[in-house]
């Protein structure tokens, strides 16, 4: 709807005349400036910002064929005859920063630079990409912020920026892209908080963070992302209390939240409703309490590791953990010093694929049960010292042929095997 020019004179008073100039300018150059002529201007800036390309892939992007041609460009057909709709340069051993004029392929819908060396920053421009719906960026050594303007592309479903050098927090604004799946910001340096509007992100499957500089808590809101199957935030500096929602995952299959310094309490009776759980760990925390014995209903579990924590009392049953290879409790108080302790190892008897157990510095004592002996052969690895144990090794642990080096000092109070 166009405003009586009374209004435009009022609203930007004494630029009535030029305003229309700049207008009729703009309705000239559409008629000059073709969109494909727009996209190969982008392409050719995109080629002068590459440093290094030892396999000289650019040099099939030159003038004697079209550039819908060119390596690695893709054009649509129809109405994007001759725009650019995907770019895919990936593991091409290219440098090179990335020329804001990418920003003008206003018909693309990929980028894929994955396993290159592009280095700067992300140009803000990239958030006038509002077609784009996979950004992968993975393995390259690009620093500075994630722009906070990727937010306006509001069709993305992929954003992989995983072993990069960015810097800076999480920008709270990516919280309003509604239909991504996976965000990947692992292996870098960012700082700052998780933003709490990643919790408005339903359609999140994957969300890794993990190996960063990240401070603050974990967002009570990320409980509500239901679809969620992948959640890493390992090795960064999160702490606060663990919120009880984040179990209520149900559909996550990898939890991880190891090597941080996050604290909370847990409960023998606290509901852990993770159904298709394969890989649990909360190890490396400040987190006390007993082993939620809802944990033994994961059956899919092949990881759990809540070592290096501050957990006490019973180990539940691991009987219906049949697919379990790795149980690591190492360095936490668990155990009463007292017979029945180590009833738990008894329920992994018919377990056939546990590789590795740790138990290691705790507080674990009673005799070592003779059920050990009909471990599965597969058990590779086995520790449990520096705990109130007490006994032989059962005759039948040679039947383990697998188990490397029972190691030294076995003693009548302390059954030192390898350490993990
Ligand atoms: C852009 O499209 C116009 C009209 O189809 C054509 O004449 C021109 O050659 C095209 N330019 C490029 C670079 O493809
Ligand atoms: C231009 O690209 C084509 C196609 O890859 C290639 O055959 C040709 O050698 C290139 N020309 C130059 C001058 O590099
Ligand atoms: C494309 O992008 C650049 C840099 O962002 C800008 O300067 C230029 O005017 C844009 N438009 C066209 C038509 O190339
Ligand atoms: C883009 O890169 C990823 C690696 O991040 C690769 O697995 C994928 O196949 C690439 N996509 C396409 C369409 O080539
Ligand atoms: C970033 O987004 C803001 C708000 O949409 C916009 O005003 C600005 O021009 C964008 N910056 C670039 C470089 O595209
Ligand atoms: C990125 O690099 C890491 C470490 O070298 C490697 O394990 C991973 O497979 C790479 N990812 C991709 C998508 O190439
Ligand atoms: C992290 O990225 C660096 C390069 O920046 C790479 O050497 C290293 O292997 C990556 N680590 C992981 C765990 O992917
Ligand atoms: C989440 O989205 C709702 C509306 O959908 C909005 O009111 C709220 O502020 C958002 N929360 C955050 C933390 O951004
Ligand atoms: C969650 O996943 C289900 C099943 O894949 C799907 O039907 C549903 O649309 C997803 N929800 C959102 C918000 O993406
Ligand atoms: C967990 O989910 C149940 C059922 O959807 C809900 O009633 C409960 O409030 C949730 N608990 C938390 C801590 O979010
Ligand atoms: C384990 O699952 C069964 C069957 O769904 C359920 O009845 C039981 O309450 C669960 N146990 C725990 C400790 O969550
Ligand atoms: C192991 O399997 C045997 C034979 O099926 C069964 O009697 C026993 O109860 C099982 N023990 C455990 C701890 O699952």
């Amino acid at each position: 709807m166009e405003l009586p020019r009374k209004h435009i004179n009022s609203f930007f008073p004494g630029f009535g005349s030029s305003l229309m100039l700049q207008l009729a300018g703009l309705a000239t150059a559409s008629h000059v400036v073709r969109g494909n002529d727009t996209d190969q201007q982008a392409l050719l800036h995109f080629k002068s910002k590459i440093t290094g390309d030892q396999l000289r892939i650019m040099d099939s992007w030159n003038s004697s064929i079209h550039f819908c041609q060119w390596r690695g460009v893709t054009c649509g057909r129809g109405r994007e005859h001759q725009r650019v709709t995907k770019l895919e340069l990936q593991y091409l051993k290219l440098s090179g920063s990335l020329s804001p004029y990418v920003g003008n392929l206003s018909f693309l819908t990929e980028l894929n630079l994955t396993g290159n060396s592009f280095y700067s920053q992300i140009p803000q421009e990239i958030g006038r990409l509002r077609r784009l719906e996979v950004l992968r960026l993975t393995n390259n050594s690009i620093s500075g912020e994630i722009p906070s303007n990727l937010s306006a592309c509001s069709k993305l479903t992929f954003v992989n920026m995983r072993g990069n050098q960015l810097r800076g927090e999480i920008p709270a604004s990516l919280g309003f892209l509604s239909n991504l799946k996976l965000m990947s910001f692992s292996n870098n340096s960012l700082r700052g908080s998780i933003p709490p509007s990643l919790g408005n992100l339903s359609s999140l499957q994957e969300l890794t963070l993990s190996i960063n500089q990240l401070t603050g808590i974990l967002p009570e809101a990320l409980g509500r992302l239901t679809n969620l199957s992948y959640f890493t935030v390992g090795s960064n500096g999160i702490s606060g209390i663990l919120p009880i929602s984040m179990f209520n995952l149900s559909n996550v299959q990898v939890f991880d939240i190891t090597g941080n310094m996050i604290q909370g309490t847990l409960s023998s009776d606290l509901p852990i409703t993770m159904p298709n759980v394969e890989f649990f760990s909360i190890g490396g925390n400040q987190i006390s309490g007993t082993i939620p014995i809802s944990i033994s209903n994961a059956t899919n579990l092949n990881v759990l590791q809540f070592a290096e924590n501050r957990l006490s009392g019973s180990v539940p049953s691991l009987e219906k953990l049949d697919k379990l290879f790795r149980l690591s409790l190492y360095q936490n108080h668990l155990g009463h010093g007292r017979d029945g302790d180590l009833n738990f190892l008894c329920t992994l008897v018919n377990n056939t694929k546990l590789g590795t157990l740790s138990i290691t510095e705790n507080n674990f004592g009673g005799m070592l049960p003779k059920c050990i002996s009909n471990f599965s052969s597969t058990l590779s690895h086995l520790s449990m010292d520096r705990n109130k144990i007490l006994g032989r090794t059962p005759d039948g642990i040679g039947n383990l042929i697998n188990l490397e080096a029972l190691g030294g000092g076995i003693t009548k109070s302390t059954i030192r095997f390898d350490s993990l």
